[in-house]
């Protein structure tokens, strides 16, 4: 792994769903109430992204919040789990996901060593707000960027253009994190240097673009920035 990818990087930008905060931990709290909880929770996730993605195209967007609500409906329906207090309490869940346990060391380290840390994602701004609180995370980001400003959700260009106006600074500047192999390929073809967290051991999405790291989870991350 080349770590040369990485010089002139001043800023770290963080996917948020699947890199720093997981998923799965809102079906995980409530397994003991779902018929088949591992596959209710791939397919909520599965579906919340599709419909991204589809409203986009479709140029009809809602919220992150409308969506992950959507799609739940679709994955208990399918299942045939609808419940509306189990809903509730999955949704409530979804505001308070876990972070991944390697989480906070790590981006405090990278905050002390001077890099700009920040958030860009599709959740809207209260999920976010309020998975970064539950986390304890707040202080560590300079901003914490949602899609909603713009109502067009990842990979379109003009979502990874957010981060670049936000911190300005150049995208060659900017060390992109995410776990959503699609996510980090749409932020390389915009111009980002890019540490694909591959949490799943997935194989890598054949979109023209290559990560220029590959890593397991973000422990690694630090080693690879340049001295500040
Ligand atoms: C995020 O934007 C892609 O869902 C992921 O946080």
């Amino acid at each position: 792994m080349s770590t040369k990818s990485f010089e002139g990087i001043r800023a770290c930008v963080f996917d948020a769903y699947g890199t720093l905060f997981d998923v799965h931990s809102a079906v995980g709290r409530h397994a003991d109430r779902l018929p088949d909880a591992s596959a209710v929770s791939l397919l909520w996730r599965t579906k919340q992204l599709e419909y991204t993605w589809l409203r986009s195209l479709m140029d009809r967007y809602v919220d992150f919040w409308q969506i992950t609500q959507d799609a739940l409906d679709f994955a208990l329906d399918t299942y045939r789990a609808a419940d509306a207090a189990l809903k509730d309490d999955l949704m409530q869940a979804y505001l308070e996901l876990s972070c991944y346990p390697e989480v906070p060391a790590v981006l405090n380290e990278i905050k002390d060593r001077g890099f700009r840390c920040t958030v860009l994602s599709n959740g809207s701004p209260r999920m976010l707000g309020s998975a970064v609180k539950n986390s304890g995370l707040q202080d560590v980001f300079d901003a914490v960027i949602s899609i909603d400003a713009i109502g067009i959700y990842k990979p379109d260009p003009r979502v990874y253009q957010m981060a670049v106006d936000q911190l300005g600074v150049s995208p060659s500047e900017i060390a992109f994190q995410s776990s959503n192999a699609w996510d980090a390929a749409g932020a390389g073809a915009f111009g980002f240097k890019v540490a694909w967290i591959n949490r799943f051991g997935q194989q890598p999405e054949r979109l023209g673009t290559v990560a220029d790291a590959e890593l397991k989870d973000l422990t690694a991350l630090p080693g690879l920035l340049p001295d500040s």
